[in-house]
């Protein structure tokens, strides 16, 4: 007899062909909520290559096991022991004595923005060619409006994304406030000119089912949204915009992100420099000191428990920031806090250096702190306060860095890492033994794929989950720099470092895109990763809110109305 969920299964298999059909290569399906992640044909490389990758360590953020893992049509189809092909036509990887894991998922990145009246070196082919290099699959980057228009600044993005080589998402910047960004606003989190592909347990009062669902809601694909309260006079937000827009993201399920800093204070920080004859890049971390990060990061946090909505901290660069990070958890609140790799392990006597051009090319904002700060960030990234590490990859040339020669203030800010995280991050965080191989995996991947709504289809090697995949043998060494670095920048802020653990290969989508030091980085071949609005950290939000109304005890009945109650 057809069950319910026989008759819409096959309802939702003709339905998903139509979708099918309908939808450009390029363009992408949502990517799973809840269970079954690659659901609805979503993960497919599509070029009908099949992988075996034999004999390894497979490690998710749950758990590593001796698991051989298989690929067919850009997603896993098969991990267990022992994996028995008996095909010639399936690439078989020996990953024996190495590490499989889920590709790196880079949270944060500037691929060819404008900014500081130019515009980042590497581009949505060369940033992805890199990111490739360097054992990451997927990034999520930051859509900048156009005359703070959202929708004018997504379809820029998307054109210049055209040339990916690798799975992205966005986040989308708010750097004005009116009626028409907070319809915006909707649109960017909501609509969409099809349909989606989703997956849910559907309950039919009996039993429940899990099965493919087609959502013909208008669904954008963006569920984050970034305040810079930096930068005063460009992308800075007031307290006002703030508070608007925590709020409409609250409204959308949609994640609020700060850069933490307080824009005014830098830029009377700024004058003070130029006033006392400080024109070199020193100045710059001079200007915008950690209690100006540690400021700006508790007024957000404070914005966002009084609105009651969970609240992402960028590049936190400071123990000051990570502090107010680590108080606000401890009292129970929503707060994300990401670490990226120039703050985890550089300092700031960089920014000292007599030679211009060496010193420009760690200008970042915040600025790269002290040396302590790095140490404290570690331990705040072992033992969770910190939760998953980005890299801001902004580069710029020694051309570019040069704009500020005789003005810190006009030297672009940003640094590179996109190459870098995922060796770095195994060099200084697991060969020192801070954190183990699982919670690699959960920094580096899982918990962005968790926190932007996309997990288990990304972030997890599970069966159905896409295939991007890495294979990182612990043994072998890297060295770092301009003369194998894959960005188009002339310099690199890791130059001449060295490390132990090497990524050997790249999977993404079930091609194999690096291996032996060879990269094959096809632009065109990347796809966009819709981000799903509500996700986990919005759930039984409208539980604490209704136990808010309750504990207000008012309006307290008065006169008449009191009488008339009694
Ligand atoms: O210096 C930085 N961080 N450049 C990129 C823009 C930003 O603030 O994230
Ligand atoms: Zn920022
Ligand atoms: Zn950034």
């Amino acid at each position: 007899m057809a069950t319910p969920c026989r008759i819409r299964r096959l309802l939702v298999l003709l339905a998903a062909v139509a979708v099918a059909a309908s939808h450009p290569a390029h363009e992408f399906c949502a990517a799973a909520g809840g269970g079954g992640g690659g659901a609805g044909g979503c993960g497919g490389g599509g070029d009908g290559t099949r992988i075996l990758i034999k004999g390894g360590t497979m490690v998710n953020a749950h758990r590593a096991e001796e698991a051989d893992v298989y690929i067919e049509d850009g997603v896993v189809v098969a991990v267990r022991p022992n994996i028995l092909v008996g095909d010639d036509n399936v690439k078989v990887i020996d990953a024996t004595g190495k590490y499989v894991m889920p590709g790196g998922i880079d949270p944060h990145t500037h691929l060819e923005m404008e900014f500081m009246g130019t515009v980042t070196i590497d581009d949505f082919y060369s940033g992805h060619a890199a990111a490739l290099a360097g054992g990451t699959t997927m990034h999520i980057d930051f859509v900048i409006p156009v005359n703070g228009n959202l929708t004018a600044g997504l379809e820029s993005y998307k054109h210049k994304a055209e040339k990916s080589a690798m799975d992205y998402g966005f986040h989308m910047a708010i750097t004005k406030w009116n009626d028409e960004v907070s319809r915006e606003m909707e649109v960017m989190v909501k609509e969409h000119g099809g349909c989606i592909l989703s997956s849910a347990f559907l309950d039919y009062s009996v039993t429940y089912c899990y099965m493919t669902k087609i959502l013909c809601a208008k669904f954008s694909g963006i569920n984050s949204f970034k305040f810079f309260m930096a930068y005063k006079g460009s992308l800075m937000v007031t307290d006002d915009l703030l508070l608007q827009g925590l709020q409409k993201c609250k409204s959308l399920g949609a994640l609020a992100m700060v850069h933490a800093e307080n824009g005014d204070a830098v830029a009377e920080g700024q004058q003070r420099m130029i006033d006392l004859g400080i024109t070199g890049p020193e100045g710059h971390a001079l200007s915008r000191p950690p209690v100006l990060e540690g400021e700006a990061t508790s007024r957000a946090i404070r914005l966002a428990k009084f609105v009651n909505t969970p609240l992402y901290v960028v590049h936190v660069m400071s123990t000051d920031a990570m502090e107010e990070i680590a108080k606000a958890k401890r009292e129970g609140q929503r707060v994300i806090g990401e670490p990226v790799v120039s703050g985890l392990v550089l300092d700031d006597s960089w920014l000292w250096d007599p030679d211009f051009a060496t010193a420009s090319k760690y200008v970042m904002s915040p600025p790269i702190r002290e040396a302590g700060h790095n140490k404290a960030l570690q331990a705040a990234l072992s033992s969770g306060i910190l939760q998953l590490v980005g890299t801001d990859h902004c580069t710029f040339n020694s051309t570019q860095k040069a704009f500020g020669s005789d003005d810190f203030r006009k030297i672009p800010n940003g640094v590179n890492g996109i190459e870098e995280r995922m060796h770095i991050i195994w060099d200084s965080m697991v060969e020192t033994g801070k954190i183990t191989v699982t919670d690699y995996v959960r920094v580096t991947s899982t918990e962005c794929a968790k926190i932007f709504n996309i997990y288990p289809r990304k972030g997890a090697i599970l069966e159905g989950s896409d295939a991007d995949i890495i294979v990182l043998n612990p043994k072998r060494s890297f060295a770092m720099g301009t003369r194998t670095h894959h960005t188009r920048s002339d310099t690199n802020v890791y130059e001449g470092r060295k490390g132990k653990g090497m990524v050997e290969v790249t999977i993404s989508r079930g091609r194999v895109v690096w291996e032996d030091g060879n990269l094959n980085a096809v632009p065109g071949a990347g796809r966009y990763v819709r981000t799903p609005p509500f996700g986990y950290l919005f759930d039984g939000l409208d539980k604490s809110d209704a136990v808010y109304r309750a504990s207000l005890r008012a309006p307290v009945q008065r006169g008449e109305a009191a009488a008339a109650a009694a």
